[in-house]
């Protein structure tokens, strides 16, 4: 298909064949970066510009890496010493950016929707890095290149999804991406860190750990966000690990060979514990590097649309 879409914002949006299109050209980027010059010409003379308005060290490190390895250049945008302190706006921001010549933009930022309505001002695209509690579209496109690549295809796979339902954009786009390539999706989490009518959304809901992880093939685990311990989600972290903290004896009840992933940054001990964390059925490490070679797709077909060529990445 040719790529026509100006921007990544989240995966609700994207069709079948769009996120296929990106699942296949991260497999061509993978290849690069299996070879021992892991660089092509592909974007040279482009500028890709990170805007994190909150912390990153997966996204922000795998965006300027995936840009690198397509010969742009990246710059990253620290807010904090930017004008923003100044009480520069976003939109002002962003067009700043524009104007020096930035071929696209990669934003994480606090509040659901920031960009689209930065997406809406610019004629660069804009990438979602995460926008508030909202999508995550980048890591659940990882997410979803990992099991393709672990377990030999989406569609049918039984795959789990267990932690902090309510306040996750990663679980918002897993859910998406994944139904629409033919998944079963479950969600396991304390009814306190469910999402009203989350069923609404294509998913089984279970709030026991060991039933909902029966016969799976993947687990995704969530990071349990500290800070919302206190505010009556939860009685206590203790509480939380010891009914939903995923130990290696818990694997007995999916399937043999069950792959277990994590976002990052994983809380040992809490979500999962250390041992499962170093094992081999989990592949939180495999997923950061995933996250270069899907990274370095979408900056391909957003920035190169449908001017682009196969030959460009061969
Ligand atoms: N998974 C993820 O988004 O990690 P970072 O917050 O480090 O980017």
């Amino acid at each position: 298909m040719v790529w026509e879409r100006k921007n990544l914002l989240g995966l609700e949006e994207l069709s079948k064949d769009e996120i296929e299109s990106i699942l296949k050209t991260a497999k061509s980027m993978k290849d690069i970066l299996a070879r021992p010059i892991k660089k092509v010409p592909t974007l040279r003379g482009k500028l890709v510009v990170n805007l994190f308005y909150e912390p990153s060290t997966r996204t922000s490190s795998s965006f300027s890496l995936a840009a690198k390895r397509l010969s742009a250049d990246s710059m990253g945008l620290s807010v904090k010493k930017s004008s923003v302190v100044k009480g520069e706006s976003l939109l002002d921001t962003a067009k700043t950016l524009q104007a020096l010549g930035a071929d696209a933009v990669v934003i994480r930022h606090g509040i659901p929707g920031a960009a689209k309505l930065l997406a809406e001002e610019v004629n660069i695209p804009v990438l979602n890095a995460g926008d508030g509690v909202h999508e995550h579209p980048t890591q659940a496109l990882l997410d979803m290149y990992t099991i393709q690549e672990e377990r030999g295809k989406i569609a049918g796979q039984k795959i789990a999804i267990v932690g902090d339902i309510k306040h996750s954009r990663v679980a918002r786009s897993n859910i998406w991406g994944l139904n629409k390539l033919g998944a079963e999706v479950r969600v396991i989490a304390p009814k306190t860190l469910l999402p009203v009518e989350v069923e609404k959304l294509g998913v089984e809901v279970y709030t026991d750990l060991e039933e909902g992880i029966k016969d799976v093939d993947v687990i995704n685990l969530l990071r349990i966000q500290r800070e919302r311990q206190g505010k009556g989600f939860f009685p206590t972290i203790r509480e939380y690990v010891k009914f939903y903290g995923l130990r290696k004896e818990h694997l007995e009840l999916a399937t043999d060979d069950v792959t277990v992933m994590h976002p990052g940054p994983i809380n040992r001990g809490i979500e999962i514990s250390a041992e499962l964390a170093d094992s081999n059925q989990a592949v939180i490490e495999e997923q950061v590097t995933n996250g270069v070679a899907v990274r370095m797709a979408l900056l391909y077909l957003l920035i190169r649309g449908g001017s682009r060529d196969e030959e460009a990445i061969t």
